[in-house]
């Protein structure tokens, strides 16, 4: 539309007449200008295009006069009858010609007969029929809290359709606490607003804030259009989360289990969102332990037990919990959970050994301490008050000093009594229930050298054949000691001398096992009983000694033979014995007289005629006196001189012997008187003088001998006291010389038949039985060996029979002598 006007504009060279009115005219040399308002009523005479063309109304019909296109057509109308351009719709400057600020229409008429073309133009003007209005009538504006102050926040612009002064002139903004609104004008003079922000939001405290913007025009009357602003404010991590209290305060007994809920932690963070979710978790200052111990459920802040609580690891837990939002930055709030474990008595008492004198030497004194002890319980309170108890039946007890305990001796030890004690220690704490713990301890008792060996005897006797070649054993001493190890480690030894020279040039003992061997060969013609002296020590480091006494009896051999004493030996011619024929039968030629150095059987001497004699029926030898006696009556043709053989036979096995030679002489007259001086026993009894003398001789040799006898019966008795504890005393009783006596002439006994047989066998062998009664005066059997000596001091005195008492009392007096000085 305005193309077409500025064409004409340019050929037209006539000055534009413009007349401005309701309905104006114009008056313009070859363009006619009409303006009308817009929104003026149908019919509105916009000018009157006749006149203004020169055409007169009545030719108007005629000419046929109307609007040249459709498009004037749509907006105008020609009156014919008047020759007015009317308005023939309602106009809207803003839909003709939008924001142009001039809006003209081009109107083109036309007449006919002559055709003419006539161009108009129509100026539409504006009107305030339009309010300010904003494209988005609601709108939000998402702002984050934390914008600064000052902070600008373009707005749209509200449109207005109408121009100039009835466009939008100015912008208002509601009141509010925390914005302005400033407006900019650019240099098309288009107005921006905007808003400042003049406080700091805050979305906990107003998450959003209604905003009322109002743009105004400039007509008159005025119109305005508003727009609703909601500002969110958006949320930012600015509160950390927080808990109820900075501390808190739990007490737990030791032993919960596992699991137990400990205390529901509670942060709260008023930002939204991820900003106000809250995680828990421990602190950096929390411990290792506590980490172990506890558990911290990071959603739900439930602290929960998670170890085994021990109060004697630690009766005290500090634990940092740490409450963080997931904003960025992240916040973050603490805490500290101090948990006190409570004690329950759920250790035993310990007893530890620090020092133990084990072995315990057996000569320690009471009241030593032989053992140390710490005695400890990790409870606290009465649960770690431990007492300590001892087995009763030791000999040992326990001191205490607060919890240090020492063990002592109670009373003196003996190791050979009891080596090893088994000592059980109980500790026990004052918990309810209380808790125990017990030691035992195995103590040895080491031993001290307080016992001295012991011989098994209280003497020993050995026999010994004589001549036996040396090295033979003669016997074993024994002894013991109740010691342990060396201190009864037994050396024996021979000590002292015998007949000036060192025992032990006369036997050896073997120092360990106390075997005695004979170093030479003995004779019993010359040594009959040897006394020994064995000693035997320990080995202990101060060594004790016993000693006892070892008798070797030497026993007799059958080494020597019978020697005749009478009549006298080979050598000299023997003096013939005389007899008279007239002697009777029975009668007494001579007496063998014979020795033997042997002793007991071996000196038992036995006398036999030998055939080889001339007439042995002539004669008759006593078998045991030796006798030599007439057989029969002698007659003249007898051989006037006899020579006797006759045998002296001990009674050794195998016998030894001796022959002598008897020369007799049977004579008319003989000396009768000859030979009886020396007949001592058969004429004993014929003599009286002599009997009165023996009888005296016997009662001061029986005195003597009774009071040897009553002395022996009290030492006797006392040494059995002394003795009675051993029950060796009665070894002798085997020993060879008592079966040597026994066996030897099981038919004889040898203490009531030798006496008469011959003074020295007798002698020997009442020595034998009196010795032997001697050798263990203790023994039973030997006290019934005295008692048969009484009795036969007793028989021989009632018998009268004093020919054979006297060598047996005499026997017996220098027996006991000799025994006693031994
Ligand atoms: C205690 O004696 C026993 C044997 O009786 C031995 O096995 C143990 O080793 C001894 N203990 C000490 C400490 O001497
Ligand atoms: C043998 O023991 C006795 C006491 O029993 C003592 O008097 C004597 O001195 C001891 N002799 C030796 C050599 O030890």
């Amino acid at each position: 539309m305005v193309a077409p006007v500025a064409a004409p504009r340019g050929r037209s060279r006539g000055v534009v007449l413009s007349l401005f009115s309701l309905c104006g005219w114009g008056w313009v040399s070859g363009q006619i200008r009409y303006s009308v308002l817009e929104e003026s009523e149908v019919g509105t005479a916009v000018g009157n295009v006749a006149q203004d063309l020169g055409l007169k109304v009545e030719q108007l019909a005629g000419r046929r006069l109307r609007l040249g296109s459709e498009e004037s057509r749509q907006h105008f109308a020609v009156r014919l009858d008047s020759g007015v351009l009317v308005v023939s719709e309602r106009l809207d400057r803003e839909r003709l010609c939008g924001a142009a600020s001039s809006c003209v229409l081009s109107v083109q008429v036309v007449a006919e007969n002559p055709l003419q073309l006539f161009r108009l133009e129509v100026e539409i003007l504006d009107l305030n029929d339009n309010s300010p209005s904003f494209p988005t009538a609601r709108r939000s504006l998402r702002i984050a809290e934390s914008a600064a102050v000052a902070t600008r926040f373009p707005l749209e612009s509200a449109q207005d359709p109408d121009v100039g002064t009835n466009a939008v002139g100015s912008y208002r903004l509601n009141p509010n606490s925390h914005f302005s609104l400033d407006v900019k004008q650019l240099q098309d003079g288009k107005l921006f607003p905007e808003l400042v922000l003049e406080r700091a939001l805050d979305r906990e405290e107003r998450p959003e804030l209604q905003l009322v913007l109002t743009a105004v025009d400039g007509g008159s009357p005025a119109r305005s259009g508003t727009a609703q602003i909601t500002v969110q404010v958006l949320d930012i991590n600015d509160n950390a989360p927080a808990f109820d209290r900075a501390t808190y305060k739990v007490q737990i007994p030791e032993n919960t289990p596992v699991g137990a809920l400990l205390l529901q932690l509670n942060a709260s963070d008023p930002d939204e969102g991820p900003n106000g979710e809250t995680q828990y978790s421990f602190g950096v200052h929390t411990s290792e332990a506590v980490r172990r111990l506890f558990a911290l459920d990071p959603h739900s802040g439930e602290v929960r037990v998670s170890g085994e609580l021990d109060f004697e690891e630690s009766p005290f837990y500090e634990i940092h919990v740490r409450a963080r939002d997931r904003g960025v930055p992240e916040m973050e709030g603490h805490c500290v959970l101090q948990v006190e474990v409570e004690d329950a008595n759920d250790n035993p008492p310990e007893v530890l050994l620090t020092s133990l004198l084990n072995p315990v030497p057996e000569d320690t004194p009471p009241e030593t301490v032989v053992g140390l002890f710490n005695v400890r319980d990790r409870d606290s309170g009465a649960n770690g008050d431990v007492s300590l108890e001892i087995s009763p039946s030791v000999p040992f007890a326990v001191r205490s000093l607060q919890n240090h305990f020492s063990l002592v001796t109670r009373q003196s030890l003996d190791r050979e009594t009891t080596s090893q004690y088994v000592v059980q220690l109980i500790a026990q704490d004052g918990g309810s229930p209380a808790l125990t713990t017990s030691l035992t301890l195995l103590l040895n008792v080491s031993d001290v050298n307080d016992n001295p060996p012991r011989f098994l005897q209280p003497s020993y006797d050995a026999f010994v054949p004589e001549n036996s070649p040396p090295g033979s054993l003669l016997c074993t001493v024994s002894a013991s000691d109740p010691d342990d190890g060396d201190n009864s480690l037994l050396v024996y030894s021979i000590e002292g001398h015998v007949q000036g020279a060192p025992a032990s040039s006369y036997v050896h003992i073997n120092p360990n096992d106390g075997n005695l061997y004979a170093q030479r060969t003995f004779d019993f013609e010359l040594l009959q009983v040897l006394p020994i002296s064995v000693a035997v020590r320990d080995s202990g480091s101060l060594p004790l000694h016993a000693n006892v006494t070892v008798y070797i009896f030497v026993l007799d051999q059958n080494d020597h033979s019978p020697t005749i004493l009478h009549p006298a030996g080979n050598g000299d011619v023997p003096t013939p014995e005389r007899v008279p024929l007239s002697a009777p039968p029975g009668y007494l030629v001579t007496k063998v007289t014979a020795v033997d150095a042997d002793a007991g059987y071996n000196a038992w001497l036995s006398y036999r005629l030998l055939p080889e004699s001339t007439e042995p029926s002539l004669f008759h030898v006593s078998q045991y006196t030796g006798e030599v006696r007439t057989a029969r009556v002698l007659r003249d043709t007898d051989v006037a001189v006899q020579q006797l053989l006759i045998l002296v036979a001990d009674n050794g096995d195998p016998p030894l012997s001796t022959t002598v030679t008897i020369s007799v002489a049977l004579e008319e007259e003989a000396l009768e008187e000859s030979y009886k001086p020396r007949d001592f026993l058969a004429g004993a009894k014929e003599k009286p003088d002599l009997t009165l003398y023996l009888i005296i001789a016997l009662a001061a040799v029986s005195t003597v001998a009774l009071a040897t006898v009553t002395l022996l019966a009290a030492w006797c008795l006392r040494r059995r006291g002394r003795a009675a504890a051993s029950p060796r005393c009665c070894w002798a009783a085997e020993s060879p010389s008592r079966d040597f006596f026994n066996h030897s002439s099981p038919n004889d006994f040898l203490f009531v038949k030798p006496f008469s047989h011959s003074s020295t066998a007798e002698t020997v062998a009442a020595y034998e039985q009196v010795t032997s009664t001697l050798a263990s005066p203790c023994d039973g059997v030997r006290d019934g060996g005295s008692r048969s000596v009484a009795k036969l001091v007793k028989s021989h005195l009632q018998n009268k029979n004093l020919g054979q008492l006297y060598p047996f009392l005499f026997a017996l007096v220098i027996a006991s002598t000799s025994r006693i000085i031994l």
